[in-house]
């Protein structure tokens, strides 16, 4: 779990402010929902036999002995929140975002966190494939927008429904039972809990054996079939390259038919920036009326990485622009006053005043590591012409201004044209 201080807090509101802008532009709305779910709830929608709900999540007891989990993921908290507010009774679809942090209690490694931000978005009520593709069109604009889209590949699957998949994963067993002396430790546990996952086995010897295996799209219906392809095609008509991995299978259970991931092989093995796909039932596991889903979700820290990485947004923010100095304590409330003026006017500046006891030099100097565009300098002689000294540091000149003529330097240096 990670303390974040305001140099790389920067970085990450330049990026949010992006990801924020494209979702406007879709139509998403923002939503905030608790960090504590029930347990319950995590079980049933994700699956008792997934490693998330095996072993990853921090459960404790409250004073009333009701077991809560620190969300892991966004997904579950966002369609109990539509279902326990009766939203689908108001409008039967929405488009929701939502920002925060998650908690797994996974092995930490590069890319892989305790505590780590995901951005989700979730999709309720639209059945048709179009909003599948809009899903990846808006996931794509957001590497476009950051300047990252030729750093990550999308991949992409369908596992269709579950009846498919309960037949396939009866061939698949049988299949590799045959071959079962050859599994790793871990693949052997998951042939009797979740043999789906072996399939994305980074093992290159269970892959080798996978290559004679059933095949998922095989067990899945010819209609599903035709609509993914269409999907695929769609994708394709619009610029965007994909890899279709019929491997691809997802740690949580509540996915049906399209599954993607946005990957980078720049990041180390921790490589899946943003993931998600549909879940057509998940209203009725937890008890609603069928409304299909569709979502995704980005690994914040995994994007932060990926952005270092290609040194994009590296020049440094100005956290200064404007830098007051007063020569002696009794001109302190004037710079304090006028400060306070230009903040009335100009309120998207950032205005500083130096209140330690330093000599003028000093707070010259320190106005100059500041890299504030100006300072303005209060003395007594100043005050009582009704006038201060401004130093254009970038220009290296100064000249005395009265209060309305500084308002005008001001407009002039930040946001005049040149
Ligand atoms: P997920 O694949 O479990 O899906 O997580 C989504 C993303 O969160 C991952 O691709 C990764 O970038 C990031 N992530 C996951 N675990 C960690 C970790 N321990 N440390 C750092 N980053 C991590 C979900 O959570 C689904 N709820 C996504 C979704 C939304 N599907 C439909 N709607």
């Amino acid at each position: 779990m990670h303390d974040y201080f305001p140099e790389e807090l920067a970085l990450w509101k330049r990026i949010e402010n992006i990801l924020k802008e494209v979702l406007m532009s879709y139509c998403y709305l923002e939503i905030r929902l608790p960090l504590l779910e029930k347990t319950e709830l995590f079980k049933r929608a994700i699956g008792n036999i997934t490693d998330i709900v095996e072993k990853e999540m921090y459960s404790f007891q409250d004073r009333k002995g009701h077991s809560l989990t620190l969300r892991p993921e966004g997904t579950v908290g966002c369609i109990r929140a539509i279902i326990q507010n009766c939203l689908l009774k108001k409008k039967k679809h929405h488009r929701f975002w939502y920002l925060g942090p998650m908690f797994r209690y996974e092995r930490p490694q590069m890319g892989r966190y305790r505590q780590f931000y995901q951005l989700g978005a979730e999709v309720f009520g639209i059945d048709t494939k179009d909003i599948d593709l809009e899903i990846i069109l808006l996931t794509n604009r957001f590497w476009q927008r950051l300047g990252i889209h030729s750093h990550l590949t999308l991949e992409i699957n369908s596992i269709g429904s579950q009846t498919a998949r309960v037949q396939y994963k009866t061939e698949l067993v049988s299949f590799l039972k045959k071959h079962e002396s050859l599994l790793d430790e871990d693949c052997k546990r998951r042939l009797y809990t979740n043999p789906l996952r072996i399939l994305d086995s980074k093992n290159q010897e269970i892959q080798k054996i996978l290559k004679d295996g059933p095949l998922l799209k095989n067990y899945i219906d010819f209609s599903e079939n035709v609509d993914f392809k269409n999907l695929c095609n769609m994708i394709s008509f619009h610029g965007i390259k994909y890899r279709y991995n019929p491997k691809l299978v997802r740690g949580l259970d509540y996915y049906n038919n399209t599954v993607f991931e946005w990957k980078s092989s720049q990041i180390g093995a921790q490589n899946t920036i943003c993931a998600g796909g549909r879940y057509d039932n998940l209203f009725q596991e937890m008890g609603s009326q069928k409304t299909s889903g569709i979502g995704f979700a980005i690994g914040m820290e995994r994007l932060v990485l990926l952005m270092k990485s290609l040194n994009i947004f590296s020049d440094v923010i100005k956290e200064v622009d404007i830098y007051v100095i007063f020569l002696s304590e009794e001109n302190k409330n004037y710079a304090v006053k006028l400060s306070e003026e230009i903040r009335n006017i100009y309120p998207k500046l950032k205005v500083f005043i130096n209140f330690f006891n330093q000599n003028i030099k000093k707070k010259i100097k320190n106005a100059v590591i500041s890299s504030a565009r100006l300072a303005i300098l209060i003395g007594d002689n100043n005050m009582k012409q009704n006038h201060v000294l401004v130093k254009d540091l970038k220009k290296r000149t100064e000249h005395c201004f009265e209060k309305d003529e500084l308002m005008i330097k001001i407009n002039d240096v930040f946001y005049r044209r040149t």
